[in-house]
């Protein structure tokens, strides 16, 4: 005799069958969709890139305006250019977490909380390569949430500022999100990253309250520790750990031989 539609086995038979229908359509729509979703991350990042350099415009084509920037390999270590990479394909998230192409870093010397960098970064060059008009870095560090990845832009004399935007953080909506606001955002354009008497150390921060002077923006209210996050990877981006070396190659107020006496200092305390 068939089984009635309300008995036990049906039922679960038919759960069953759903479950099984409904994740190979999620599973499959998750699959195919991935490299679409990788090529609108990498359209948003080449975006942020035009924006920071105040290039965008909107209903640009991103591609056309992106491939008049030229991408370089630094090698941190040194601040110089390596061609040991292609720029259009280097990943320095996946350097950073390879032991041969990236160092340790803890205590002190993590002030961005990132626990590991890479030793080369991919650089964004607008103008003339050789005597670009601005050079766009990434910067990366801890807000309060997780990392905040973001990019800066420098104008060709390697210290001053032409803009700043984050393309990836988890800050809240209206406190530490903030830093993406374009009122917030303008403030930055003009500061100087080094003080004058040649220091590598970068004096540029973000204040707590009011910023004043050459080197501070106002500081994001209700979220100190989102800008002190901001400060943090400023401080270890731009200084010798960073992209300090290659920027001073840049900067007049800096000899290359002070550069290199740093790189000393650098090695010998890592040895
Ligand atoms: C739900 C919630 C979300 C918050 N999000 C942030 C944030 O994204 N960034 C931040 O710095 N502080 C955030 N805070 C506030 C911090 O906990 C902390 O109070 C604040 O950073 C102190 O900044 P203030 O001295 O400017 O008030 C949040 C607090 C709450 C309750």
């Amino acid at each position: 005799m068939a089984q009635s539609n309300n008995s036990i086995k049906k039922i679960l038979i038919v759960a069953f069958a759903l479950c099984i229908v409904c994740s190979v359509v999620v599973s499959t729509a998750a699959v195919a969709l991935r490299p679409m979703q990788a090529l609108n991350e990498e359209l948003d990042r080449k975006t942020n890139i035009l924006r920071v350099a105040n290039l965008y415009e909107p209903d640009m084509d991103v591609e056309a305006a992106f491939a008049e920037i030229e991408p370089r390999v630094v090698d941190l270590r040194s601040g110089e250019y390596t061609d040991e990479f292609d720029p259009d394909t280097f990943d320095h998230f996946q350097a950073a977490r390879d032991p041969a192409s990236s160092r340790t870093l803890s205590g002190e010397r993590d002030i961005a909380g990132l626990s590991r960098q890479e030793n080369y970064a991919t650089v964004y060059l607008v103008g003339d390569g050789d005597d670009p008009e601005q050079i766009i870095v990434p910067i990366r560090g801890q807000g309060l949430w997780g990392l905040m990845r973001g990019y800066m832009s420098i104008e060709g004399d390697g210290n001053t500022i032409v803009g700043i935007t984050y393309y990836e953080h988890s800050e809240t909506p209206g406190l530490g999100a903030e830093v993406n606001n374009p009122r917030w955002q303008s403030q930055w354009e003009g500061k100087q990253i080094y003080a004058d008497d040649g220091s590598l150390t970068p004096a540029i921060r973000v204040a707590r309250g009011s910023g004043s002077g050459e080197h501070e923006v106002d500081g994001l209210s209700g979220a100190t520790l989102t800008s002190n996050g901001v400060t943090n990877m400023l401080q270890f981006w731009l200084s010798p750990e960073g992209f300090g070396e290659y920027l001073a190659r840049f900067r007049e107020d800096i000899s290359l031989e002070e550069a290199q006496d740093a790189d000393v200092e650098l090695e010998a305390e890592g040895a």
